[in-house]
């Protein structure tokens, strides 16, 4: 039995350092700068020597595997790094999310793991159609969102146009806490809106090195700067009048944004970002279990699982299950209870993941992410506790719109075929769906995004060893159904009933809405239930 007076000074601990978290993910459209945002951040916390060593981009040292090879190439990222830094004493958590909409399945479970999440724009593009995606799947999660305007220093809109842009198109109402001297390309330096203090940055040469920041007082700045000055300050002046301002319960509640502006690139208001984030980011808070019972941050350890991926890279061909620490004190050896299963889980291989470098975790706390090694059992969307048993709400699969029969190519690698789905499934890359007719040589692929297909076909190949090939099936529209109408359904034409894997649901399948419309006018008493859909999140 632990102390009265431990259990005290450990629960003490547990409040203190869960105050210091703030663990977020950065949601962008590809090319707006997520990596060079990442980078930069890192570089202000210190803990990397040179911009780089976070992600894999050409040229630049980082996660290598082969599948990621291909995302890459295509300017996708389907796989995550978590990347924790301590910053003016606060612990930052920035788990990285997939930049493309066809893996918005994989974002809502990145986004079940955070407490905030940072908006990246392009000066010169605004609110781009993946930033869309993202943002919805962030309200559908009620995400408090800070939106940072970056590539400030390259030709772009006007400022107060793209804020017009965020609240008409997401209605969300923007509330800048900086404002940039200079239009986009003549970038200056930044006011603060609270106390009017303006800082001039120098621009450094690539992201390697910060940019100069020097305070500089208005008088100086006016006489340096007088047209930008001006506008500045009449921009300003109706940002008040429009009552833009910081409002803490807007934030939090997600009908309002702070926005930032700088560039990542040149290390302009990044360290202003790493502000925002400690200052008015929340810290993890209570988490509801499935009863809708808040788990309070000193009960017994628990976590959500919110990723599992194998393969991460060549040199480590194991399995790693994300723990999203919810309450009480991870030490690394303590044996958690699995709770969908209710077996023990020993937690002795956790480890911390940066990129494609790993190190033991011997303590972690809510918000922190811990990766466990070799978790053949565990599932995104499960739960792990100690003592108290305690189960955090699943986390929803998407209505798949694209389905595909995969069938090894070889016969002879048949086995490997199947170890490969399995695992697969297992890491919930895509859905997959079984029926007797079909049979377990030629399982259907259901998925969110066609280019899951092609994450799967690489994998299985590059991984597994074993070839594929895939058949494009005519339906797009899934719902839940049950035992009981399968014999029904599957007698109609364009319409089929299969078993999903993951959690023995019935599926439905139709060949368009209209078709499924007109069964189901025929069948008004059986199950259609419609799941979140990944392009809408609704
Ligand atoms: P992503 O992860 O969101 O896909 O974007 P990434 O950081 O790779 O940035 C995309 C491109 O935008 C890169 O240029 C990067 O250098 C540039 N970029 C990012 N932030 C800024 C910024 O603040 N200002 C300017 N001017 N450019 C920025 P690239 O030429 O495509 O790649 P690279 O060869 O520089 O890596």
């Amino acid at each position: 039995m632990t102390d009265p007076q431990d259990a005290a000074s450990i629960d003490k601990r547990v409040v203190g350092e869960t105050a210091r978290r703030r663990t977020f993910a950065v949601i962008s459209h590809p090319d707006a700068g997520k990596s060079t945002l990442t980078e930069a951040l890192a570089l202000h916390a210190e803990v990397i020597d040179s911009a780089g060593a976070v992600h894999g981009k050409s040229g630049r040292k980082g996660v290598t595997s082969d599948w990621m090879e291909m995302e890459r190439a295509r300017g996708i990222s389907v796989s995550s790094a978590v990347l924790q830094f301590v910053y003016r004493d606060n612990v930052i958590n920035l788990l990285d999310t997939p930049g493309h909409g066809d893996f918005s399945e994989d974002t809502y479970r990145v986004l079940a793991a955070v407490d905030a999440a940072v908006m990246l724009l392009d000066a010169a593009k605004g609110l781009e159609p993946q930033t869309l995606k993202l943002f919805d799947v962030c309200r559908s999660r009620g995400v408090p969102v800070i939106t940072f305007v970056n590539k400030w220093d390259r030709p772009g809109r006007e400022a107060l146009e793209l804020l017009d842009e965020v609240e008409q198109t997401i209605g969300l109402r923007p509330m800048p806490l900086t404002w940039p001297l200079g239009i986009a390309g003549q970038f200056k330096g930044l006011i603060e809106r609270e106390t009017g203090e303006y800082t001039a940055f120098t621009r450094a040469a690539g992201g390697a090195t910060k940019a100069t920041a020097t305070v500089v007082d208005a008088e100086t700045a006016a006489a340096q700067e007088p047209q930008y000055w001006s506008d500045a300050q009449d921009e300003l002046g109706l940002l008040d009048e429009i009552g833009a301002s910081w409002d803490e319960k807007d934030f939090l509640s997600g009908s309002a944004t702070p926005v930032l502006f700088g560039s990542a690139l040149s290390n302009i208001g990044v360290a202003r970002l790493l502000d925002t984030l400690v200052e008015l980011a929340p810290a993890p808070a209570a988490r509801p279990d499935s009863e809708g019972n808040d788990r309070p941050l000193s009960a017994p350890t628990s976590g959500l699982v919110f990723k599992v991926q194998a393969g991460m890279d060549k040199a480590h061909r194991d399995r790693m299950a994300f723990l999203r620490i919810c309450s009480g004190r991870f030490e690394r050896g303590m044996i958690l209870t699995h709770a969908t299963t209710g077996k023990p889980f020993a937690t002795k291989y956790a480890q911390s993941v940066f990129g494609s470098e790993r190190t033991t975790v011997e303590e972690a706390f809510p918000g922190d992410i811990v990766g466990l090694v070799n978790a053949t059992a565990l599932r995104p969307g499960d739960t792990l506790y100690a003592a108290d048993p305690v189960e955090f709400p699943t986390i929803p699969a998407f209505a798949p719109e694209y389905f595909a029969v995969i069938r090894a190519k070889d016969a002879g690698k048949y086995k490997q075929f199947r170890k490969g789905i399995e695992q697969l499934g297992n890491e919930a890359v895509i859905q997959i769906l079984r029926s007797d007719l079909r049979g377990d040589q030629a399982p259907v692929l259901a998925a969110v995004g066609p280019l899951q297909f092609d994450v799967v076909t690489t994998r299985l190949e590059t991984e597994f060893n074993a070839p594929v090939t895939l058949d494009r099936l005519p339906y797009q529209v899934a719902r839940l159904t049950d035992a009981e109408a399968e014999v029904t359904l599957s007698a109609q034409s364009e319409c089929e009933v299969l078993r999903r894997d993951s959690d023995g649901e019935y599926l439905a399948l139709f060949s368009n809405k209209w078709r499924m419309d007109i069964i189901r006018k025929k069948f008004p008493d059986l199950r259609f239930e419609a799941m979140p859909a990944g392009s809408t999140v609704s």
